[in-house]
């Protein structure tokens, strides 16, 4: 006699609730070979189908591909209290409410999984928490924002923030209203995620410091080819002081960095540690086919035992004010003494010049250069200053640089 079916409730069938629907549909004869019980959908829920009481009492399983916060939390905290195991693509509700939602599953001994809320068809979630279990981390990287990888890609082929927008939006890319990709708070909330997981400490999207990239002009990404650097909006979330720093920026790389080269819309991560050195993962960030194959995955993995509840976390102080090199772009008048006074005041505020390019521009000149570590706080306070100057054209533009390579 063949085992019982294993049950799945499914929240939301758009584009990954049905691409998940019919990749399970392919794949339930091999998952049933390999782990002796056939997935099946049991229930479907939508805004025009299903009664979520129904779906749950019906299911092992509940997969949430819903989106929003309010109801998928309810539905998700009920499901845990009646002991079902949950997987979730939903960062928004993880990053804003992860604690309440782990702290349940915990209590109740079942699972949360949500490696598709993190970078897409990116294994990161499953290798944190399983392959790299031993090793100490001390700082993530990451491009997931497949969106606006793709936007950079574009600027660093030529053209605008806007035409690398409206082409995003043409390919399916970005959604009509891109805002919560190009502010950066998408990347922010799967930071935030990445980070509880890689350290441990609750981390909440409002912990996260994040800058978008809808101010960035194509001519920071020319003077920085010059320099050697490529454009990326990269999060980090690093072990510093005893604490920990998690944030989102557009950021200069140079080549050598692993990350330098993730273009269009992919996305990847980069886990650095002292035993490992560094070790980088790239793939699909999002699409619904991709996206349900990380869904599927974690599926699989409850079904079979594999995944554990969550750990309870440990809180880490956050660290605010942390060190980088920067971009420092400055419009200004072309005259002597210039250069002597930006670096004055530069020099004033501890912050060191790396390289500088001049370019003359008739009456004006562009003087861009990039600066050693320095903390943020005294970069902000130096960049206010030469704001100041008569000489200054537009406001200075300053772009975060990391400095690592790994050749
Ligand atoms: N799309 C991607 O590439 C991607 C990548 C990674 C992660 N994700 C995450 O995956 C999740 C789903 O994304 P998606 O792109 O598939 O979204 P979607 O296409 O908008 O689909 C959402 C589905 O949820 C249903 N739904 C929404 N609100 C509901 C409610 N209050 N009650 C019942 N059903 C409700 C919708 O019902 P109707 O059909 O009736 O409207 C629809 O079936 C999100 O958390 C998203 O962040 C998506």
């Amino acid at each position: 006699m063949s085992a019982d079916p294993y049950r799945i409730g499914l929240l939301g069938h758009g584009t990954v609730g049905s691409a998940f629907d019919e990749l399970l549909e392919e794949r339930s004869d091999e998952i049933e070979r390999f782990n002796g019980r056939r997935p099946v959908i049991s229930g479907v829920l939508t805004r025009s189908r299903g009664e979520f009481e129904e779906v749950l009492a019906g299911a092992d399983l509940l997969v949430e591909l819903m989106g929003g916060i309010e109801p998928a939390r309810e539905y998700l905290l009920r499901a845990l209290r009646a002991g079902k195991d949950v997987v979730t693509a939903n960062k928004q509700l993880l990053s804003q409410h992860g604690e309440e939602l782990f702290e349940t599953a915990r209590v109740h001994d079942v699972r949360l999984r949500f490696e598709a809320a993190v970078a897409g068809a990116v294994p990161v979630v499953r290798v944190l928490e399983e392959s790299l279990s031993a090793t100490p981390i001390e700082r993530i990287h990451g491009i997931v924002n497949g969106t606006t990888n793709f936007i950079l890609t574009r600027m660093a082929r030529g053209a605008t923030y806007e035409e690398a927008l409206a082409e995003a939006q043409r390919v399916g890319y970005a959604e009509a209203d891109p805002s919560d990709d190009v502010s950066g708070r998408d990347a922010a909330a799967k930071m935030a995620i990445l980070a509880r997981l890689a350290f441990g400490s609750p981390v909440h999207l409002d912990d996260v410091r994040y800058e978008g990239i809808e101010h960035l002009q194509a001519e920071d990404l020319e003077y920085a080819r010059e320099l050697g650097l490529g454009l990326k909006l990269i999060g980090t979330a690093e072990r510093l002081r005893g604490g920990l720093s998690v944030r989102v920026y557009p950021t200069f790389l140079y080549g050598g960095h692993p990350l330098a080269t993730i273009s269009g819309s992919f996305n990847a991560v980069t886990v650095e540690s002292e035993a490992i050195t560094e070790l980088t993962l790239s793939g699909p960030g999002a699409g619904g086919r991709q996206t349900a194959s990380a869904v599927l995955g974690d599926v699989v993995s409850v079904m079979t035992g594999g995944a554990r509840p969550p750990a309870p976390p440990l809180a880490l102080e956050l660290i605010e004010d942390v060190e980088s090199a920067f971009y420092l772009h400055l419009d200004v008048a072309d005259r002597p003494g210039v250069l002597a006074s930006v670096t004055t005041v530069l020099g004033e505020h501890d912050v060191s010049i790396k390289s500088v390019v001049q370019h003359g521009m008739g009456e004006r000149a562009r003087l861009v250069m990039v600066t050693h570590q320095v903390l943020e706080s005294r970069m902000r306070a130096a960049v206010a200053e030469v704001a100041q100057f008569d000489f200054v054209r537009s406001p200075p533009r300053a772009i975060r640089v990391i400095e690592e390579e790994f050749l």
